[in-house]
């Protein structure tokens, strides 16, 4: 506790630095969309200037605006960056703070053990999982990642876990078969777990994720924590993001996916009848939905979060009308765990128990998920597929900084990426574009609102990404106009 608060201030005094960094570095760079290099294309200058799609997760503006003074709005004015508001709040801090400090990469947990060591390509580790046996190998393959990086500092940790995993569909149009048309098909590894679950709990794992703090590994989680939070996700419902895929198919050989952000963009829309008509709708954070209905639809099939997100939600978002996720028949949680807060948050909803320690510590889940939760709409990503994302999609300037270990992806960057890892065919909607500024942060605010850029995200190399995606015909996204070249 006592390490946390000096690591706390620690970051607040880092951030005045970086503050001058920032300003130095303020390139607002031109933002060039078309085939962009798969490359970190815009560092983690982020401004707090504004933007819309939401889902990122800072949500504690409102209470926080003022603490976190932001940037003086210098001569360029969308470049500058501001630490993320659960620093400031007194909330708990995420677990990655616990390896912060000076640039020099290696972060304790990073030694190299013995599994990492012998287990260099293709170590198999074999075990039963009771629902069925699955074969694990690590993989290390660098894949067509190209020579850049030779010599990586080793809390990137660029190898996985892969399992055999049949598609769904042998749907002919759809991301998998065209992916490999595409200039990103080098970024993408199939195999790589989206979820885990009860199987992937065992000591060799353990101890090769506990390297990883924060979302990209089990550093700072114990093994008894995770064994008796992951065991109640032991069907095969908790281990498929589209379970019940063969009940709603019917006559459709493809998997329609919608994935909502909350941004400006969707105010106005009118995309709510589209969005529903999708066989899937994925959602996030603060999204409101009623009284918004025909801008962004009414269903949720996946609610993505952490709970550090949700609960700022709930703080942020209330006066707007967010009373915590959506609860209907048809919708599965998907926790994103950056704590080991989540995973007894995830056990006590499973379970039907109060939370049993932690800042939850003695909360009812029915409070958030509703009376009829069950495990078998409980959901959780595998620290490796957040790793793989920030890896080789959104590999940010950030992880050059000693932010390196509070920056990961955006709540709404995971559940749009996994998305694409799971449906044949994605539209995307309330997503950050490049007109961002055209629109409110989002879309139930009644006045304008920038947005507000933090460094644990990278909103605008996420931006880029969804371009890149757009462009290269694997997802669909929406926005207002075609971009064209931009400035
Ligand atoms: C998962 O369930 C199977 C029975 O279906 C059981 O044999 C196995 O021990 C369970 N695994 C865990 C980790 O609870
Ligand atoms: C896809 O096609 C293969 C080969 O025809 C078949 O074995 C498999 O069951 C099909 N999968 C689905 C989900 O339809
Ligand atoms: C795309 O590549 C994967 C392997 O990377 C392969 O299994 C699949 O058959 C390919 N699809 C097409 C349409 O070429
Ligand atoms: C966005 O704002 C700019 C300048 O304020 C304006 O020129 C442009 O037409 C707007 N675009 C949309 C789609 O509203």
């Amino acid at each position: 506790m006592a390490l946390r608060r000096r690591l706390a201030l620690g970051a607040l005094t880092g951030g005045s630095l970086l503050l001058v960094y920032i300003l130095c570095v303020n390139l607002e760079s031109p933002l060039s969309w078309s085939a962009a290099p798969p490359k970190p294309s815009h560092g983690f200058t982020q401004a707090r200037s504004s933007s819309s799609r939401d889902s990122a997760e800072p949500l504690d503006r409102q209470s926080n605006r003022d603490q976190w003074s932001h940037p003086p709005p210098t001569s360029t004015s969308t470049s500058t960056s501001t630490l993320p508001p659960e620093l400031s709040s007194g909330t708990v801090l995420p677990e990655s703070l616990q390896t912060p400090s000076p640039e020099t990469q290696t972060a304790p947990a990073a030694e190299h053990t013995p599994a990492d060591n012998n287990a260099p390509d293709n170590s198999k580790s074999r075990f039963k999982s009771g629902v069925e046996e699955t074969r694990f190998r690590i993989m290390n393959q660098r894949l067509g990642l190209q020579d850049a990086e030779p010599t990586e500092p080793p809390f990137i940790g660029d190898n996985y876990m892969s399992e055999d995993i049949p598609p769904q569909t042998n749907c002919s149009d759809g991301i998998r078969s065209r992916v490999n048309q595409t200039a990103l098909i080098g970024r993408f590894l199939e195999g790589v777990p989206v979820l885990q679950w009860a199987g992937h709990v065992t000591p060799e794992q353990h101890q090769r994720l506990s390297r990883y703090p924060g979302a990209h590994g089990w550093g700072g989680v114990d093994y008894k924590t995770l064994v008796e939070t992951l065991s109640v996700l032991n069907s095969s419902a908790n281990r498929w993001l589209l379970d019940d895929w063969t009940e709603r198919r019917r006559t459709s050989e493809c998997i329609r996916c919608a994935v909502v952000g909350n941004g400006g963009i969707l105010k106005d829309s009118g995309k709510g009848k589209e969005i529903d008509s999708h066989h899937y709708v994925f959602r996030t954070n603060g999204a409101i939905i009623k009284g918004f209905e025909q801008d962004v639809g009414s269903r949720t099939t996946h609610y993505t979060f952490s709970t550090n997100t949700l609960m700022n939600s709930m703080r942020s978002y209330a006066g707007a009308g967010y009373k915590g996720p959506p609860l209907s028949e048809e919708t599965r949680y998907v926790f994103l765990p950056d704590h080991d807060r989540d995973y007894l948050l995830m056990k006590a909803a499973a379970t039907h128990t109060p939370v049993q320690r932690g800042p939850e510590r003695g909360k009812d889940p029915s409070k958030y998920f509703g009376q009829d939760v069950s495990a078998e709409k409980l959901k959780m990503y595998h620290p490796d597929f957040i790793r793989y994302l920030r890896n080789r999609f959104l590999r940010s300037k950030a992880l050059k900084t000693k932010y390196k270990d509070i920056y990961r992806p955006s709540t709404g960057a995971v559940m749009l990426l996994a998305a694409l890892h799971t449906c044949d065919q994605v539209s995307a909607y309330g997503f950050m574009t490049p007109d961002y500024k055209n629109y409110s942060d989002h879309y139930y605010e009644k006045s304008y609102h920038p947005v507000g850029f933090y460094i644990n995200h990278d909103l605008r190399m996420e931006m880029s990404l969804w371009q890149q995606l757009h462009q290269a015909g694997l997802i669909r996204l929406y926005m207002h106009e075609e971009v064209g070249n931009h400035k």
